[in-house]
């Protein structure tokens, strides 16, 4: 029996391809077609089972990635796309192109794939036609589901997806816990097996937790398989579609997708012609492989924004960690239940602790001005924050009205005529429906005054309530917002955003979002144990950059409160590091001008290292042990090296082939002291010069918490009689 029918109509393909072999009706497959990646290493077979359920599975080499594995979109009061299909037709092609980031990591990426698409369509009444999409790249596999336009599919809601990701053994798994509205979680390491979602106490702290299953994970999911495989799954170019998070089926060894409901428990709203996010897995044998991998990007659309040029990569300072240590507040008046419409702000008691004053901006920005930073972030400089917190309420924050010590309209100008530019705060506190009010008339105000950045925030419970911050709701909102920025030629950062899926590609002025556990959760948890930073490069910023605040220098938080216990988990060398190991376009140099004016030395390497780069090298890794990363500043002969360790000490060694050969450069070597710790010794650190070239390998020692970074430039000639070679 024939059961399918084949599409090869030569005009219609002029890349098809070589590397498709098919087999038909095996065993109780009713049909199968293989795909391979460019270079032959992995290979994807699609099959139909019997019951006309579609299936994947993934290989690489010998060695088995992803065992057979349904796929498949349930929709409401219809029959299922699920089961009962038939393949119409297959299509293969072949793609290869390189194109140029507008910022990132490198300024090349080659987008090279085999794509296979299948045709299917329900066997019986209503016969509704579904198109599943494979794009098998060198290191990984895409895919998504895709629905025509057609007669008898025209609006409809997606029940479930029924996509999964069958493991091939008892692997170890990076995750954190399945949850609707956070991803600020501390990363478990267990077999998957061992997978156990539930809040412990390391969790109290996180106010907006929704937890959907003991067995529920977030993506990027990291595994690796006692074989040597590292895999990620990940989905990419979600902006109509709620968040896929994974349940783990003990029994089946499979992960399956689970995607984030709304307020009435359904999963997504759709009108054809409609398409999923592709859901990815990125597949290595070393993990630094993993690192390289820019699937992610490769996998969503070109850049929507016609003229780029006010697009710039950005360092900053700002009104913000002394807030949360406690040192200032960001409300005006300790007074609260107050009514936005008619309070008289000007009359309110300050609380003689408002970090955002006038002077205080002042002092911001012209220390930003001096060192070097683009922008000044301000928190608290709007009314509402007095009742901000850990209610439901709407009507919180106008975004418009400044507090009576904070001279918006001086400030800005004050920052412009130093070169500098404030960058705006919306906390939303989650009341989105009110912000969508008002965000017409808030980036009117920012662009009368020359912001061209806003930080947004979304902490708390989603109103509309019921909707939760990973659903197709709020995904949509975080899109629009951006889309409106950049018609306003404004850039962003959310906080409490879903975490992305490279999306910046498609909307390079949404810099960074954080969507994970920032550096924040120092200043006031348990924090961040020095492993969280090794393994983050391998789980949320598969994804995107992340606005991880780094550069903390006074370690011991003690120090604004006597007694404090909070402190952050790194040596001063380690924090430096991470301006390497965590890439964005979009770094804070995170502590007070304070901080920064007791340790000048060390300060340099923040006021120096770039935030775009031509190329990455990714020297070595082992998630939640260690991470060493070199890259070239983009448009300059310029080497930056950073490298930390988890809570062991490390021995590291970086080979500086990279360089250009027979050059010699300068290499200013920030390390940690001899004794330094990131518990008992963490603010102890050296600088060291040498002179280097391609042939030399550099030996840091790390300190338990610790980490290292280098800055290399080319040496002038005078150099070469000042300062010593590197032996
Ligand atoms: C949480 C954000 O992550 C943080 O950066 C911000 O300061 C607070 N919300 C207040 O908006
Ligand atoms: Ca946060």
């Amino acid at each position: 029996m024939c059961t399918f029918m084949m599409n090869l109509n030569p005009s219609a393909c002029m890349k098809r391809l070589v590397n498709v072999i098919i087999i038909l009706i095996i065993n109780s497959t009713l049909f199968a077609q293989s795909l391979e990646s460019p270079d032959g290493r992995l290979r994807m077979n699609f099959s139909l089972s019997e019951e006309g359920k579609p299936q994947y599975d993934l290989s690489l080499g010998t060695k088995a990635v992803i065992a057979k594995s349904s796929l498949g979109i349930r929709i409401k009061n219809r029959p299922g796309l699920d089961r009962n299909l038939l393949v119409r037709s297959t299509a293969t092609l072949s793609h290869d192109e390189t194109w140029k980031p507008l910022w990132g990591e490198e300024s090349e990426i080659k987008n090279l794939y085999n794509e296979l698409e299948v045709q299917l369509q329900q066997a019986s009444e209503p016969g509704l036609r579904m198109v599943i999409r494979f794009r098998l790249f060198n290191d990984g596999l895409g895919f998504r589901y895709e629905f025509p336009a057609q007669p008898r599919m025209g609006h409809f809601i997606v029940e479930d997806e029924q996509t999964e990701f069958c493991m091939t053994g008892n692997h170890t798994a990076f995750w954190i816990p399945g949850d609707y509205d956070t991803q600020e979680y501390l990363y478990s390491m267990t077999p998957i097996s061992a997978i156990e979602s539930t809040i412990s106490s390391r969790f109290t702290e996180i106010g907006t937790r929704k937890i959907f299953s003991s067995t529920g994970v977030q993506t990027p999911l990291l595994v690796r398989s006692a074989d040597g495989l590292y895999f990620n799954i990940h989905e990419a170019n979600l902006h109509n579609y709620p968040v896929m998070q994974l349940d783990f089926n003990k029994n089946a060894l499979s992960f399956k997708a689970h995607l984030v409901p709304d307020a009435l428990g359904n999963k997504a709203y759709a009108q054809t012609p409609f398409e999923t996010p592709w859901r990815a897995v990125i597949v290595a044998t070393r993990a630094i492989d993993l690192l390289a991998s820019r699937l992610i990007l490769n996998l969503n659309d070109p850049c929507a924004i016609e003229d780029v040029s006010w697009i710039k990569p950005k360092k900053y300072v700002g009104i913000w960690w002394e807030m949360h240590v406690g040192a200032a507040t960001w409300n005006y008046s300790d007074s609260t239940n107050l009514k936005l419409a008619t309070t008289d702000w000007s009359r309110l008691k300050p609380n003689g602790r408002h970090g955002a004053t006038t002077q205080r901006t002042v002092r911001y920005i012209d220390f930003a001005a001096q060192h070097g930073f683009d922008g000044v972030l301000v928190e608290g400089w709007n009314v509402g924050w007095e009742d901000w917190y850990g209610q439901w309420k709407e009507d919180v924050f106008d975004f418009v009205t400044p507090y009576p010590d904070f001279d918006l309209a001086y400030l800005n100008r004050y920052a412009q005529e130093k070169g500098v530019r404030l960058i705006m705060h919306h906390e939303t506190s989650s009341s989105v429906t009110n912000y969508e009010r008002q965000l017409d008339t808030a980036f009117r105000l920012m662009k009368h005054f020359g912001y061209d950045a806003v930080k947004t925030g979304y902490v708390g419970w989603i109103i509309p309530r019921g909707e939760h911050h990973d659903g197709q709701w709020m995904v949509k909102h975080q899109l629009r917002v951006a889309a409106k920025a950049a018609e306003n030629k404004i850039m962003i950062n959310t906080h409490e955003s879903h975490r992305p899926t490279g999306q910046h590609r498609t909307w390079p002025n949404w810099l960074a979002c954080e969507a994970a556990r920032g550096n924040e959760f120092n200043a006031w948890s348990i924090g961040n144990p020095p492993d969280h930073e090794t393994i983050l490069p391998f789980t949320r910023l598969m994804g995107g950059p992340m606005d991880y605040t780094p550069g903390i220098f006074q370690i011991n938080l003690d120090h604004y409160q006597p007694g404090k216990k909070e402190k952050v988990h790194s040596t001063i060398a380690r924090q430096l590091a991470l301006y390497v190991t965590m890439y964005s376009p979009l770094q804070m140099a995170a502590d007070l001008p304070e901080s920064y004016e007791r340790f000048p030395d060390a300060f340099q390497f923040i006021k120096d290292v770039p935030v775009d780069w031509d190329k990455s090298v990714y020297v070595e890794a082992e998630p939640g042990d260690f991470l060493t990363v070199a890259r070239k500043a983009k448009a300059a002969d310029q080497w930056y090296i950073g490298a930390i360790t988890d809570e062991n000490k490390r021995e590291t060694s970086v080979p500086l082939t990279f360089l250009q050969p027979g050059q010699w450069y300068l290499a200013t070597i920030y390390s940690d002291g001899d004794k330094a710790h990131f518990q008992h010794n963490p603010m102890s650190y050296t600088i060291r010069q040498f002179l280097v070239n391609s042939e030399n390998i550099i030996n840091i020692p790390l300190a338990p918490g610790g980490g290292c970074a280098i800055r290399i430039v080319k040496a002038e000639s005078k150099m070469l009689k000042t300062f010593k070679k590197y032996r």
